[in-house]
């Protein structure tokens, strides 16, 4: 694809309402009906992004902002861009994974007022960047990222528009780790809020939501039994974990391997197996990596799973299982044996499957994460960038990575439980005064 003329000038930075309208990259405009009630149905899960939308619609925190987003085009996002365009944003939407876009759902998004979309299922490595400049030519205020190309992108190639962005919010683990590294080396020029350092976000969407759409997709791609299964999770952070009590519950033996002490003891305790991943590939029927790291499945590993094993990734990237490795190891490719499933025929005749091309399992093979999981990470999202369009004046330094601040979880928390029709208990004037004091004992 040929890199188009920016949508607007770089010499233009005296606000929104004097650049051209916005234009989109998508498959097809008219699948914009069929995407429709696709985004009916998650709204109807995320109302706490619902009670954003009314508020920010309201309280217009993005009144007269340009807000770039790299994130995965689907129904539950099309909900969060709504709740950014009430609040008074012009968005401009690329997607951060060419495999999980839902062309319908793109079209849909690209034919409403102040959004636009720049996403086709399946484009290759040099679209998707292309994608990425085409919302950088938008000059945004703010940025919202889910794996840091979009911020990377802007830092390596359009340091032009740099000085003009208020601040952004990286939504994925692997993400917010680039972003510190960045930080670290002090080449971040403005502030990112990690979505990943907050609570609600770790409960929700990783623990709850990635254990089910990991299992999810599997299924999907391979109708496999899980119950008796050996399955190694390799990685026990939030996803890892949930995704090893939905495996557990499903009835699978499940191994865990880890290269953090402390977490490799929380799995002990919570009573799964672990050890090194060599000793467990070799009974391993189903492997799924979940690291945030690179090759945790290489040549090694691969050399000692055995005939028939199944290899997912949920990880962010599509690094963990090294299949450069693998497709090297193998002497016939049999390709979309099932939808989403490969089989590799390796030299010693054993058949190795491969999910989703080794990219993340639950949005390749299945639709990611339930909305109702999406929902509270995606008002966390929205409202660390309300925040941050309320503070023109960056902290400083501004290369900082943030956390997300404990009053957004908090409101976060608050609106789901309202959602739920939930009550809890408030603290009495008499508790509140014994937790402040250090004088009373027993
Ligand atoms: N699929 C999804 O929908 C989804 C959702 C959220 C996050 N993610 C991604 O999933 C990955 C994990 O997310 P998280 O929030 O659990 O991250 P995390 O960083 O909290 O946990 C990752 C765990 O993997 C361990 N680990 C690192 N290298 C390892 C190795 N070689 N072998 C075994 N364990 C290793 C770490 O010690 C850590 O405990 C990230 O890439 C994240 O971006 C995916």
């Amino acid at each position: 694809m040929a890199r188009s003329k920016p949508t607007t000038t770089g010499t233009d930075r005296s606000g929104s309402a004097t650049r051209p309208a916005p234009s989109s990259d998508i498959a097809d405009p008219g699948l914009a009906l069929t995407g429709r009630p696709g985004i009916a149905w998650a709204d109807r899960a995320m109302p706490v992004l619902g009670m954003l939308r009314a508020s920010f619609a309201d309280r217009q925190p993005f009144a007269g902002l340009t807000v770039a987003c790299c994130l995965h085009v689907t129904a539950e996002t099309a909900v969060l861009v709504r709740a950014l365009t009430a609040g008074g944003a012009r968005v401009y939407l690329a997607a951060s994974n060419p495999l999980s876009t839902q062309d319908d759902i793109a079209a849909a998004l690209a034919a409403e007022p102040g959004v636009a979309v720049q996403a086709r299922s399946g484009v290759d490595r040099s679209g998707y960047y292309e994608h990425i400049h085409r919302v950088l030519d938008s000059a945004p205020d703010l940025v919202m990222d889910d794996g840091c190309d979009l911020v990377n992108t802007l830092h390596e190639a359009r340091g032009e528009l740099m000085s003009r962005v208020r601040g952004g919010c990286e939504a994925t683990s692997s993400g917010a780790a680039r972003l510190r590294r960045m930080a670290a080396a002090g080449s971040l020029g403005f502030p990112v809020v990690a979505a990943d350092t907050s609570a609600t976000r770790r409960l929700i969407d990783h623990k709850y939501g990635t254990g089910q759409s990991v299992l999810d997709g599997i299924l999907r791609a391979t109708n496999t039994l899980i119950a008796g299964k050996t399955v190694v999770v390799a990685g026990f952070g939030p996803c890892g974990s949930g995704i090893a009590e939905r495996a557990r519950g499903l009835g699978a033996q499940v191994v865990v391997t880890e290269v953090e002490p402390l977490r490799a003891l929380g799995a002990i305790m919570q009573g799964f197996r672990v050890m090194p991943i060599g000793a467990a590939v070799a009974g391993a029927e189903l492997v799924i990596t979940a690291t945030g790291s690179r090759d945790v499945i290489g040549a090694a590993e691969l050399a000692a799973l055995p005939d028939g094993a199944v290899l997912a990734n949920a990880g962010h990237f599509d690094v963990e299982i090294d299949v450069p490795a693998l497709t090297g190891m193998a002497i016939d490719v049999r390709r979309g044996v099932r939808p989403h499933a490969d089989e590799y025929v390796v030299a010693d005749g054993r058949r190795l499957i491969l999910l989703a091309e080794g990219r993340v399992v639950n949005l390749v093979a299945g639709e990611g994460n339930p909305a109702a999981a999406m929902d509270t990470s995606f008002a966390v999202q929205a409202l660390a960038l309300a925040w941050l369009a309320g503070t023109p004046q960056r902290p400083e330094p501004r290369g900082l990575v943030l956390d997300v601040p404990a009053e957004i979880d908090a409101e976060v928390a608050s609106l789901a439980l309202a959602a739920l029709g939930t009550r809890i208990d408030e603290l009495t004037p008499e508790q509140l005064k014994y937790l402040d004091s250090w004088r009373i004992g027993s």
